[in-house]
């Protein structure tokens, strides 16, 4: 998704510009530009294709003041003409989000006699707010910002002049000595600054380099607190790893461990959350919960709610959240919005069609004073750290530890789990992060294995019950990052259609541990190799069975049934990466996607 970038101080800003873009490329772009001062004039750099090249066909400029994005096409093709900055004037602009009236708005510009370059939404916005411009940068964004509707983060330059503001759409100030900076995204500027102003939605910036002042949308001056970031570059770095996803893959018992650390009491049978504002009658009252959420982040939903029924016996729907918005009828009485991003445009949107119905609102994301956690009654923080690989690879997990922990939570509350069976689950819960290293520790002969199957044109994943999920989200990793068609099915239903798909050729990764089906899960590996299909079973490592029935087995440790998906989500992981691996695919940033969708 499109990254800004701003910065308003004593060093030549070109150089900070484009490193910090640099820094945001893992959100996926398609194209690059800054705009700079230069001896009283703007002058503008962009271009299709990668910041490395904008870097390469810079001048030698002098100035120290600019912006800079890159863009991500919503409106329009990825090309020079569309890229940000945009201009009008002596006004440039770089935004992020959907002007919901732009043709409105360039119907009106024109007549007005502006005239457009560009495809894009944002164009209109350089030239509103040119139109408004009368020598106060900040009074003419404000009436601009004003005239349009829809989301933006956006960062102004005319002059000397910085405005930034936002609306649905993310956007930080950082505070450095004699320097400021506008960002989208805290790893852009981190190497600068760790003080750091989270801008909430309607207000405006104004910076200078040795100011920064906030007012609302009436241009009312407002206190903002200065937060510290106490996590590193390093940590948002690669680390030695070729890949963010196989060090993010490596992350996950530490994920996992500031998942669970301070929140449970395996001797004590006890499990506690901070930021959930629920009380215990509160949570025994709830008859119905619906999960709202996109993608990966739906997969762990999924996954909550064959937990919830298992251990609450509360009804759970879980919807995409891009659906759920138009459902009909009304949501449960607690609605989970689950996103790593907390900045999901669909989400955000299911989020508010489902707080318009009275429901209570539990968020459960991995960013501190993202947009989402603004917005909802509760938060549960997963904890995984800085991700910055396009895939979701430990923000899934952790968010899968989240709702082991709040599902516990609630069926004790309900009385459907006795405490010795907590306890004995938080103990298992506990081990999950030493046996993910193990698996880790193994990890050649998932190489190995999945190197074997790179070739294959598609593949199938089959899971049952607290298995199902796992299998969506081992199909949605591998076609994300291998760009192989690949298939995530109930094992069950195979023989409902998808069957008549299997062949020789079509690699089926089983995932099989043992559990109340195991037999039927047997039954369904004996379907798919009657069609001689090279199945490769994940199965617990005390299973001697297993291997009579598949090609290859790939082993984990074993746990609790309900809790071995966690162990299994490694394999895939590892098994997805491996293959785009051996396919020379980029990995970190598949095309056409992106970290965070901040569009609908
Ligand atoms: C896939 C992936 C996406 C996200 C989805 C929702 O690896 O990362 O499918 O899960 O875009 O994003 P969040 O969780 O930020 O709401």
């Amino acid at each position: 998704m499109c990254g800004i970038i701003g910065y308003n101080g004593i060093r030549q800003a070109t150089n900070i510009l484009i490193d910090s873009l640099k820094r945001l490329e893992y959100r996926g772009y398609d194209s690059a530009g800054i705009a700079v001062l230069n001896n009283k004039a703007i002058e503008v750099y962009k271009d299709k294709g990668r910041i490395i090249e904008l870097e390469r066909d810079l001048p030698e400029i002098i100035s120290t003041v600019g912006i800079g994005h890159t863009r991500w096409a919503t409106h329009g093709k990825p090309n020079k003409a569309n890229a940000h900055p945009h201009t009008s004037g002596d006004i440039a602009v770089v935004h992020n989000g959907i002007i919901e009236n732009y043709e409105h708005l360039r119907d009106r510009l024109t007549q007005l006699g502006y005239v457009f370059v560009s495809e894009t939404d944002t164009e209109a916005l350089a030239h509103l707010i040119n139109h408004y411009y009368r020598n106060n940068l900040m009074d003419a964004v404000v009436s601009a910002l004003n005239d349009i509707k829809g989301s933006y983060a956006i960062a102004v330059l005319c002059g000397s002049e910085l405005v930034a503001a936002r609306k649905d759409s993310p956007l930080i100030i950082g505070i450095g000595d004699n320097e400021n900076f506008i960002a989208s995204d805290i790893p852009a500027i981190l190497k600068y600054t760790r003080n750091i102003i989270y801008l909430d939605d309607m207000e405006v910036a104004c910076v200078t380099p040795d100011c920064v002042s906030i007012f609302d949308i009436n241009k009312r001056q407002i206190e903002k607190t200065v937060n510290t970031i106490d996590w590193d570059l390093e940590a948002a770095e690669k680390s030695g790893y070729d890949h963010f996803m196989l060090k993010e893959i490596h992350e996950q018992p530490r994920a996992l461990h500031e998942t669970f650390a301070g929140r449970i009491s395996e001797l004590e049978g006890n499990i506690t959350f901070d930021g959930l504002n629920l009380t215990e009658e509160e949570i025994r009252s709830i008859s119905r919960i619906s999960i709202i959420a996109c993608g990966t982040s739906f997969n762990a939903g999924l996954l909550g709610k064959y937990l919830f029924e298992y251990m609450t016996h509360i009804h759970v729907d879980v919807e995409i959240a891009s659906e759920f918005r138009y459902a009909h009828s009304s949501p449960g009485s607690l609605v989970i919005a689950i996103s790593q991003s907390g900045e999901t445009a669909d989400t955000l949107a299911a989020l508010r069609e489902a707080k318009s119905f009275g429901c209570r609102t539990l968020a459960i994301t991995n960013v501190v004073g993202s947009t989402i956690t603004r917005e909802v009654d509760s938060v549960i923080y997963t904890r995984s750290g800085p991700e910055i690989g396009v895939a979701a690879t430990k923000t899934f997990l952790s968010q899968v530890g989240v709702l082991y922990l709040l599902s516990l939570y609630f069926g004790k509350l309900k009385g459907i789990i006795s405490s010795d069976r907590i306890k004995l689950m938080l103990v298992s819960l506990k081990k999950l992060s030493a046996q993910i290293r193990r698996i880790l520790d193994d990890k050649e002969s998932i190489r190995y294995c999945a190197e074997a199957f790179a070739p294959a044109n598609d593949v199938f994943f089959i899971g049952r019950t607290f298995n199902y999920p796992i299998a969506l989200e081992g199909a949605l990793k591998l076609k994300e990052i291998s760009y192989i068609h690949a298939e995530g099915y109930a094992a069950g239903e195979l023989k409902h259609g998808p069957l008549a798909l299997i062949a020789n050729n079509t690699p089926v990764v089983a995932i099989a541990t043992r559990g109340p089906i195991y037999d039927k899960m047997v039954n369904n590996i004996k379907e798919v190799k009657a069609r001689e299909a090279p199945v490769i079973a994940i199965a617990d490592e005390k299973d001697s069975e297993i291997e009579k029935y598949v090609d290859t087995v790939i082993r984990v440790p074993s746990t609790e049934y309900v809790l071995s998906p966690v162990l299994s989500t490694v394999v895939v992981q590892l098994f997805s990466y491996y293959v785009a691996k051996s396919r020379k695919c980029p990995i970190d940033q598949p095309r056409n996607l992106a970290k965070s969708v901040t569009v609908e």
